[in-house]
């Protein structure tokens, strides 16, 4: 397992500061993007990963290790059938036309949630992507598919719990590790910034564990407004940031 334990260490950057390792954001706004517009909530979405594209790459060449989106959550079901089905297509279309160039661009590609619950294409994507991508060394970029964070502390209790009833594991045993080892995260660094955008303060299901420590910025731009600018300067307010662990 790599470094998932909190630490103070963050990874240097030219002209001072810190980098963080691993930067999570939910994507907001897409909906009152396009509504402003007068356009349909696809066209917010489109929008939207316009601007992943956008920060993937600037991501990567602020040097950060991992970066982790929430494409789609394991609320998301909830949605109009047409949005969902929109959500999907969507999701296909990027895969499609993005694994060649993430791949020139030594971007590793990665998945969380659970994708026993999405569609076999989608997953085949995913998947097809993750291989192609397996051995570059750059960004980790990281796509929340049919995630929620409570569901993965479920699954990882869940195998827990089976070990124990096994008899391989034994309850004294179980400690912060033995979670964490379990979580879909845990070959990722530990996560340092998570921005949620579009105004609202809610981190609805995302990395609940992993956000213990992290430090949390909320913004008011519209996911689809996010842009270079707007990451570099999430990365220099949590320059900014004092981070104690819990110690003084
Ligand atoms: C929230 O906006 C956004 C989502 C539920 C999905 C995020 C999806 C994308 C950014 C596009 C596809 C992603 C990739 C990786 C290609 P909202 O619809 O809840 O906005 P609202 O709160 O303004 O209605």
């Amino acid at each position: 397992m790599s470094g998932l334990s909190a630490s103070p260490a963050s990874s240097p950057v030219t002209g001072g500061g810190n980098v963080p390792r691993h930067v999570a954001i939910i994507m907001d706004g897409n909906g009152r993007w396009a509504k402003r517009r007068f356009l349909p909530r696809i066209a917010g979405h489109r929008a939207g990963a316009e601007a992943v594209r956008t920060v993937v790459r600037a991501a990567r060449d602020m040097g950060v290790q991992a970066l982790t989106l929430y494409a789609f959550s394991s609320e998301n079901w909830r949605r109009s059938t047409e949005e969902v089905s929109d959500l999907m297509g969507l999701l296909k279309l990027y895969l499609r036309r993005e694994i060649r160039e993430l791949n020139s661009e030594n971007v590793r590609l990665r998945t969380i949630g659970d994708l026993s619950g999405l569609g076999k294409d989608l997953v085949a994507l995913a998947q097809e992507g993750v291989e192609a991508t397996k051995n570059n060394t750059g960004l980790n970029f990281v796509l929340a598919l049919n995630y929620g964070a409570q569901d993965e502390m479920l699954r990882a209790v869940r195998d827990i719990a089976s070990q124990v009833a096994a008899g391989t594991l034994s309850p004294a045993d179980i400690d912060h590790a033995s979670i964490e080892t379990r979580l879909d995260t845990r070959d990722l660094p530990p996560l340092d910034l998570l921005i949620r955008t579009s105004g609202e303060r809610r981190l609805s299901n995302f990395l609940l564990w992993q956000a213990a420590y992290a430090e949390l910025l909320f913004v008011d731009t519209l996911w689809p407004d996010f842009d270079r600018k707007a990451l570099a300067d999430a990365l220099s307010d949590y320059g900014t940031r004092e981070r104690r662990f819990g110690g003084r």
